[in-house]
């Protein structure tokens, strides 16, 4: 027998979705109307919350597509350099990422003119590659998403162009450490709220200041999927993790004030007081034990 809740389901002999730890059939399946109840309100905000559960070939599909993007950021840093075009970065992706058999999912993305996010400095996010050259002490984020056999992974880096300053250290030590401590909260039973909460604790408790305009986001069968994960929020609320949930975590940090602006081409989202922004991102799943990133680097 098989429940099902649209893309998810689970043989006897398979781990019971109830995050028991027993296999199936001596869990739940056995126990007819109080297994089912128990089910019911396991999957009950999946539901609710249109969230898209992966299986084990999805999350094989992902995790190759996640290989890609960590190997295209590691391409990139070792690029990064004082005179470096930003447009020179968008090249290397493409070509990267088209060598590999696979797609950059930012290429005309809802009008978006290039296959990669280049943020320099007081950019947020959303920074279009073009004639901007990096220069000594700059910070510059680099933001991939990669469809490789139609599956999307999603994660950027922020890299010292050179020698950084206090404040370009400061920064991007706060933004890491918030995306550490946001994955650290991810398992079964806590909430989306309980990351938020996380991160918004660490980063204020430095004197930075979390973006709200911008989440995290469910993300493999498409670029952006149900749940929304702000990077800011209370404990205990929004939808409960079971495994099989994909998803982003990617908190941007200001040095000064959250407040920001959008350009004049739609796209690039700055500081409102110019201050220095950092922002790291993984594509994280949600597993019986906690968490594995299906786009790995160390923090
Ligand atoms: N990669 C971004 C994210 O983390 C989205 C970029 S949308 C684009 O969600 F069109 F600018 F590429
Ligand atoms: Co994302
Ligand atoms: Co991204």
């Amino acid at each position: 027998m098989r429940i099902t809740n649209k893309t998810f389901d689970v043989g006897r002999n398979d781990p019971c979705p109830c995050g028991s730890g027993l296999k199936y059939k001596k869990c739940c399946l056995g126990k007819k109307k109080a297994g089912a109840e128990k089910l019911r309100k396991r999957f009950a905000d999946a539901r609710r919350y249109n969230i898209r559960l992966k299986q084990k070939a999805d999350i094989e599909g992902i995790r190759k597509a996640g290989r890609l993007v960590v190997d295209t950021l590691q391409l990139v840093e070792a690029d990064i350099r004082p005179g470096l075009k930003t447009d020179e970065i968008n090249t290397r992706v493409h070509e990267f990422t088209i060598r590999h058999h696979a797609v950059p999912a930012p290429l005309n993305y809802r009008g978006f003119p290039k296959s990669v996010c280049v943020s320099v400095n007081e950019v947020i996010c959303h920074g279009i590659p073009g004639e901007r050259v990096l220069k000594d002490g700059d910070i510059v984020n680099v933001d991939v998403t990669t469809i490789l056999n139609g599956y999307y992974a999603d994660a950027n880096r922020t890299f010292f162009v050179g020698s950084p300053g206090p404040d370009a250290r400061k920064i991007v030590s706060v933004a890491g450490e918030c995306l550490r401590k946001g994955m650290a909260m991810v398992k079964p039973g806590n909430t989306i709220g309980d990351i938020g909460w996380a991160i918004q604790k660490h980063a204020e408790g430095e004197g930075c200041s979390v973006v709200r305009e911008f989440v995290g986001h469910g993300v493999g069968f498409d670029f952006h999927e149900p749940p929304q994960v702000p990077h800011f929020g209370r404990r205990g609320t929004g939808p409960v993790l079971i495994p099989g949930m994909v998803f982003t975590i990617e908190p941007m940090i200001n040095l000064g004030k959250k407040d920001l602006y959008v350009l004049e081409d739609g796209w690039t989202a700055v500081t409102r007081d110019g201050s220095l922004s950092a922002q790291f991102e993984q594509t994280i799943l949600v597993t019986e034990k906690g968490f594995e990133s299906l786009t790995p680097f160390s923090l």
